[in-house]
């Protein structure tokens, strides 16, 4: 089955198609991502209309030159899969419009994915796939969550942020250092040049038993810091390195603690903020001190990307799940 997936939650329009008959990495036949950042840059964040304009503009081009690369014809796709939530309203309609109204012009099925989903499940599409049971870490932009996965589509929050999320966290922190928008992938360049020590800051609730996380404090800390400091480019590569390796460790012990007690040694990790290299040599090292493994979708399909949404849809549809024809999208939705 070749499964066409789009992707229009946020800033990025994506656009995959994913074909069944092909194992693991090989069946990601085709994927391409058109980012809004240069679009949004100007005002320092996402501008909701603006991006649903331009999700308009790009879709059915992407469409075209996936479908190209993929060497398809669109009457050879076997169904289509979107993310239908959560995320901003306008640009998800777009999304499923596009979707919807092609699935019906071919008469194949359509699925709605949920996006978080799509994040956790596609380390899967790597060669070598960890098979559930695992624990799932999606940190994101929107969310920083820690997952039992039983099966696919049997989920259990075991914990989650109780306010910024990770990658909201490496953002507003870049923010007020200063450092341009999206900053989060930014400072994490920026600690490359920082010196390990340099700057210690806390490592939010680790003190205590529990799997939820709080990362507002550590940008006040780092504020402070940053208000007080000399300002020179090494001061501020020597923050930024405090800051990540205090998100780092703090999410490395919280996977340690999950695995315990759901007696797994394998972490599954995705979402943009799974595209950070200390974070991934850190918690490589920390599964393979108890034995196991941590797996990561390569760094292009950490962040926002339409692979992810076609492959859960692939899955979705291969169990005989699709959707009627209405057009619904559902910007707040817990997985
Ligand atoms: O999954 P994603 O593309 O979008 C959401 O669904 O939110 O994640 C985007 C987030 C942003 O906050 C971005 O700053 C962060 O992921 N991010 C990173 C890195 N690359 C992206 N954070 C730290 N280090 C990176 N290398
Ligand atoms: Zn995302």
């Amino acid at each position: 089955m070749k499964v066409l997936g789009i992707e229009s939650s946020c800033d990025e329009t994506g656009v995959a198609v994913y074909d069944t008959g092909l194992p693991g990495a090989a069946g990601l036949r085709a994927h391409a991502v058109y980012s809004q950042i240069a679009l949004h840059a100007e005002y320092g964040g996402v501008v909701p209309e603006l991006a649903s304009r331009d999700h308009v503009r790009k879709l059915l081009p992407l469409v075209r030159q996936t479908l190209a690369e993929a060497g398809l014809g669109v009457g050879e796709i076997d169904g289509v899969a979107y993310t239908a939530g959560p995320g901003l309203v306008g640009a998800l309609l777009v999304g499923a419009g596009v979707a919807r109204s092609l699935a019906w012009a071919l008469d194949v099925p359509a699925v709605a994915v949920h996006h978080m989903e799509g994040h956790l499940l596609a380390p899967l599409m790597e060669d070598d796939p960890p098979q559930p049971p695992f624990v799932a870490l999606l940190v994101s932009g929107g969310h920083t969550q820690l997952v039992a996965v039983d099966g696919i589509g049997r989920y259990r929050l075991l914990g989650e942020t109780l306010d910024d999320a990770a990658g909201e966290a490496f953002d507003k922190t870049a923010k007020l250092m200063g450092l341009p928008y999206p900053g989060g992938p930014q400072l994490a360049a920026l600690a490359e040049q920082g010196r390990p020590g340099a700057y210690r800051f806390s490592r939010p609730m680790t003190d205590r038993p529990g799997l939820d996380f709080s990362f507002s404090g550590l940008k006040t800390q780092v504020l402070l810091a940053w208000q007080q400091s000399d300002r020179s480019d090494q001061t501020r590569a020597d923050i930024a390195r405090g800051f990540e390796d205090a998100v780092v460790e703090t999410l490395a012990i919280k996977c340690q603690r999950a695995l315990d007690a759901a007696g797994s040694d394998v972490i599954v990790v995705s979402g943009g903020v799974g595209a950070n290299r200390r974070l991934r040599a850190r918690l490589q090292e920390m599964a393979a001190a108890r034995g196991g493994r941590a797996c990561f979708p390569r760094p292009a399909l950490c962040t926002d990307n339409g692979a992810m949404i076609a492959f859960a849809g692939a899955l979705r549809l291969a169990a005989g799940q699709h959707d009627g024809p209405a057009v619904h999208v559902t910007p707040r939705w817990d997985m």
